[in-house]
Formats: C-alpha cells, structure tokens, sequence
C-alpha cells in the first residue's frame, strides 16, 4: 500500500467511526418494551420513562414499543413532564424500519431522518411520520392506534 492509498484509507475509516458516533451514543440509553393491545390502544405507566436512581438523567428521552401484531414499532418520546409524541418508526421515503437516537429517528436505507414531532428533517423523505394520539389517563400514557 502507497502513502497515497493509506491515506484514502484511513480518511474513510474516520469518517465511518464519525457517521457512527452519533448512532452509538444514542444506543446507550435506548428502553424497549413489548406491550398488550387493549382496544387498539397500548398503555405505558408513565413509571416506565424513570430512570434508575442514582443516574445522571432522570427519564429516559424516548422508549420504543413493540408488540408482534405491529408491523413497525412505535417510538414514545417525553418531550415534557406531560407532552408526549408516539411516532411509527416507518420511513416515509420507501418504507424501511427506522432507528431511534438522541433526538432523532434515523432511517439506515438512504439517510433520512426524523425529528421528535415526526417532522422529515433530512431527506429524502419529505412527509412526516405518523402520529399516533396520546393522552394521559390514571398515570399511563395511552396511545391510541385506531385511525
Ligand atoms: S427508505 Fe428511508 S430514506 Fe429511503
């Protein structure tokens, strides 16, 4: 290998470890929890954002639910004490499953991402996600999946 190849190899790693970085840092903190569908709503006790004592961050920014009858999982973000967004982690470019990291949904096939409203933030998708209804009600958050 020449310096000049070296060079042109190295450059690259380091800008795969940098494109990386951000989407390692937000797998550190990521909750997933599989749910039951109660007429075609899930329901999270709000206990399920606290964090363990003791930990720097006291709630966890987002969790994602799963359960088997979802074709895509849902991503719950707490934006505040009681504002909540519950987003279909679905790409709105061609379908593909996004993944969740700090405050962004990022979508592995072509680059897209999505910020914690839903909105498209980078392309090349340009419509927003979906946005699944949410409410509090007796200490748990309900997400409503009906349309
Ligand atoms: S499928 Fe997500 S950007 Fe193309």
């Amino acid at each position: 290998m020449n310096r000049k190849d070296f060079i042109k190899t190295c450059g690259l790693a380091c800008l795969n470890f940098s494109l990386l970085t951000p989407v390692l840092t937000g797998c550190a903190g990521v909750k997933t929890v599989s749910l039951a569908i109660k007429n075609d709503s899930v329901y999270i006790p709000l206990s399920e954002f606290e964090k363990t004592p003791g930990k720097q961050e006291k709630f966890f920014r987002y969790i994602i639910v799963e359960n088997e009858t979802l074709s895509y999982p849902i991503c719950v973000y707490r934006l505040e004490k009681d504002n909540y967004t519950a987003l279909l982690m679905k790409c709105t470019h061609l379908g593909n499953e996004l993944t969740a990291y700090g405050t962004r949904l990022y979508c592995s096939a072509h680059g897209s991402e999505f910020g914690v409203e839903g909105q498209a933030v980078n392309g090349p998708a340009t419509q927003s996600l979906h946005k699944f209804p949410v409410i509090i009600e007796n200490q748990q958050l309900k997400i409503s999946l009906s349309i």
